[in-house]
């Protein structure tokens, strides 16, 4: 069992957690409770691995729906009125357990109940625990567009118990996947090399260090978006045929392909992207036959991080760092190379 500690001195108040990482961390749940919590409220899914039990505790669990249209107001409001009928007080607990989708709805109920009350994440997919569950990003869509209404609101505690992963559906591992072959380019760590546990236990460091050198959006935290540009726009241009972890491993091999393109890195480092993407993660490494790049371009533009022109997280002589304004000739050059 490995124990990340996540500093968070910033503040007036020390708000430093751990997060549990191993098979069995589920035991660990208790040392996470908050001291003087009498209430938890469980925020969970149908499906999802459950078993575990906090006796001393006026526990209740509460199922949202699954997918993303439930990751809504309306879910915010159904919970929190059950938090109301519950008697959760802001010195009481919420624990989302599930992936992303349920710790974002259960960080954001929290965020928002009393204006602040303590959350601990029990992570349940890959992605959850080397992405969702970590870094304090909370919320939910609107019908208008994903995760628009939210609040930073930094967990107690995360748990990431590995055994929850042997029943999840190989897509979502495939999707957890993508998300971790990223780490393996943002810093010098041989991540391969590593165990499981200890992997996801590194994962988990390297966001947390990227995250904590600003805890708001804006510098270094964007280095966690490196194979998103092109994997947002690959998403929306296949009707979310393509997951997000999908998009990621086909978007991190073509911002090698670009930094090739723009001088910043040799082939050897693209190739090392194929290996590490296709072949010791087993992800797809080629956009779905079709694809028009003219497309691909006009949604790269629109992409939420592009403050300036085409912007990417690119590699380079002196790692991954955030490009803007980036030649849409190289772009396309680049795409035209990969795109079949
Ligand atoms: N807050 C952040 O920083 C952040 C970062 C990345 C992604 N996200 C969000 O995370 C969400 C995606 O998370 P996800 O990929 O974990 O998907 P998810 O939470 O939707 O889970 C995928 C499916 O797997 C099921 N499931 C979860 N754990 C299981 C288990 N152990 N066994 C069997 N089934 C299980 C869920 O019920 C669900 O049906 C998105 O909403 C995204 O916006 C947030
Ligand atoms: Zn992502």
């Amino acid at each position: 069992m490995l124990r990340v500690r996540v500093p968070l001195t910033g503040g007036s108040v020390d708000r430093s957690y751990d997060v549990v990482v191993g098979y069995g961390a589920i035991n660990q749940l208790e040392s996470l409770v908050p001291d003087g919590t009498k209430r938890i409220a469980v925020v969970t899914q149908e499906g999802i691995p459950s078993g575990w039990a906090l006796p001393t505790f006026d526990v209740e669990t509460y199922f949202i729906g699954r997918g993303e249209s439930s990751k809504s107001l309306a879910t915010i409001e159904t919970l929190t009125r059950g938090f109301a009928e519950q008697g959760i007080t802001r010195h009481d607990l919420i624990v989302g357990v599930g992936g992303g989708m349920v710790t974002d709805v259960a960080g954001f109920a929290a965020a928002s109940w009393h204006r602040g009350t303590p959350v601990v994440h029990v992570a349940t997919t890959m992605l959850g625990m080397v992405d969702a569950a970590i870094g304090g990003k909370t919320g939910v869509n609107l019908p208008e567009g994903k995760n628009l209404v939210g609040a930073y609101w930094q967990p107690s505690g995360v748990v990431c118990d590995l055994s929850a992963l042997s029943t999840l559906p190989p897509r979502e591992t495939r999707c957890g996947l993508g998300e971790m072959a990223k780490y393996n380019f943002l810093t010098g760590d041989d991540l391969l090399s590593m165990d499981l546990e200890q992997r996801i236990a590194r994962c988990i460091e390297i966001k947390v260090e990227i995250v904590a050198a600003d805890e708001r959006e804006g510098g270094r935290r964007a280095l966690l978006n490196y194979g998103h540009t092109l994997a947002h726009a690959l998403e929306i241009a296949s009707g979310y045929q393509l997951a997000h972890g999908e998009a990621v491993a086909i978007g991190l091999i073509y911002a090698a392909e670009l930094a090739f393109e723009l001088g910043r890195v040799e082939q050897a480092r693209v190739d090392e992207h194929r290996r590490v993407v296709g072949e010791e993660y087993g992800l797809m490494a080629t956009p779905p036959a079709g694809v028009d790049i003219d497309e691909l371009v006009r949604l790269m533009r629109r992409d939420k991080k592009a403050l300036n022109g085409l912007t990417f997280a690119l590699d380079g002589p002196d790692g991954v760092e955030v490009v803007n304004d980036v030649d849409e000739v190289a772009v396309r050059t680049a795409l035209a190379r990969f795109v079949q």
